[in-house]
């Protein structure tokens, strides 16, 4: 119920006794089944009633009563699930556009870009995304757009412009000396970065990223080199944690993900080169690993045309396999895995041919769909809100045509997504 405060007209007083009750938008909706995410458990022949953008309950067909005036969403022949998360998203970034192509890219463009990207990934059943890096705060400004309804998209945790090293894979390595080019959230010494998770908050940021390590994609980088040092990593997360948000590191070699865990990061992104006590130290801060392992696939298949640099081919080439065994053996282990697709970097909406990929490598079906909603809202300490279909949760689902429990590719493309309650994409 909407209940209404009004400046009387004759006094000029606000009337606050009287509440007046505007009509609540109820949708009901009707499914084959309905996953509990949470217990792997298939409820058959749910009706679920949404009032404006929440779920207010969820019953069986024939027993719940349906309010008078909803409207009727017929999903026979679906199995309804809560809208999926991707948690590591560069929703402003074009995977044909690679290396130096990158360059004669502009910020309004970049911008533009991610308006018709957020359209795609959330018609690929993504209704949440934690964006991990864009430049001058395009993420932060097309997350504002969508919340207030100028654009169709995802739900969008912004990290703004990602801080890094002189020189690292968070810095612009392309150019020579002369032209100066350098990342506006560089920042060498803990006093420095501070100032920039500073600077990242003041222009809107929900989380900081930081790079750590080397990376694939940045010229000349090695990607076991650790980069920043322990005591900058402990200022970056104390700075951000005292400020009431939580830090991504990218991290693929195996120092760097130690110093990140120890530092208190939330979540380790890639995390490709994972020894034992990586794996253990993991488990004892309770930090997310946040692996892309789709990702080689389009790097060493389309990487070339789209740009990518020959170095960063031959770091592939290295990283995808070792990435995919240290993601098995993490699972294996029982680490809190979350699922991430590093989108941006291959094309938007393929977000979902990640989690065939995560079966064949260790996961059961059940546990990939954790990863993408429940692990996701936990990470992003939004579990009341998101994750999972619950009375009181955003309405935010999708429904397939089957059980992706026995057939997980039905998550590469889903036929009817719902945000907010209202319906993002029908067959
Ligand atoms: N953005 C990442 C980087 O440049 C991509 C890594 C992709 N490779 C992989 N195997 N996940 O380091």
């Amino acid at each position: 119920m909407k209940t209404a405060r009004y400046l009387s007209l004759t006094t000029g007083m606000l009337v606050s006794a009287i509440s007046l009750t505007a009509q609540a938008d109820i949708t009901v909706v009707k499914a084959d089944a309905l996953l509990d995410v949470k217990t792997g458990k298939l409820q058959q022949k749910p009706l679920l009633i949404l009032e404006d953008n929440r779920i207010r309950d969820i019953g069986e067909q024939g027993k719940l009563a349906i309010p008078e005036g909803a409207k009727l969403l017929d999903l026979s022949g679906q199995t309804l699930l809560p809208g999926l998360m991707d948690m590591h998203v560069h929703i402003t970034s074009d995977a044909a556009v690679h290396g130096y192509k990158g360059l004669a890219v502009s910020l309004p463009a970049e911008t533009i870009t991610g308006v018709a990207n957020a359209k795609t990934t959330l018609e690929a059943g993504f209704t949440t995304i934690r964006n991990v890096g864009a430049s001058g705060y395009s993420d932060v400004a097309l997350r504002d757009a969508i919340n207030k309804g100028e654009v169709p998209g995802p739900r969008i945790f912004a990290s703004g412009i990602p801080l890094g090293i002189t020189g690292g894979h968070c810095d612009n390595n392309l150019l020579p000396y002369e032209y100066q080019d350098k990342s506006p959230a560089v920042a060498d010494g803990p006093w420095a970065v501070r100032e920039k998770v500073r600077m990242n908050i003041k222009y809107g940021a929900d989380l900081i990223k930081y790079c750590a390590t080397g990376g694939v994609l940045s010229k000349g980088t090695k990607v076991g080199a650790q980069q920043y040092s322990q005591e900058e990593m402990n200022a970056i997360v104390e700075e951000a944690n005292l400020r009431g948000i939580h830090v991504a590191a990218h991290a693929h070699g195996t120092e760097g993900i130690k110093a990140a865990i120890k530092a208190g990061v939330r979540s380790v992104e890639h995390a490709s080169f994972l020894d034992d006590e990586a794996i253990k130290l993991a488990k004892q801060h309770g930090t997310y690993l946040s692996m892309d392992i789709y990702n080689t696939e389009y790097i060493l298949g389309e990487g070339e045309k789209a740009g990518i640099l020959e170095e960063s081919l031959d770091k592939e080439r290295v990283v995808g396999s070792k990435q995919r065994d240290s993601f098995s053996r993490a699972v294996k282990a029982g680490v809190k895995m979350v699922f991430s697709t590093d989108a941006g970097v291959y094309p938007h909406g393929d977000n979902g041919k990640q989690f065939s990929r995560m079966v064949r490598f260790g996961m059961t079906p059940l546990q990939a769909i954790q990863a993408a909603t429940i692990n996701a809202a936990t990470l992003l300490g939004k579990e009341g809100e998101l994750g999972s279909i619950e009375t009181g949760k955003f309405a935010d689902m999708i429904a397939v045509p089957g059980n992706p429990l026995q057939d997980i590719s039905l998550l590469e493309t889903v036929p009817w997504v719902i945000k907010d309650g209202n319906v993002a994409k029908r067959p």
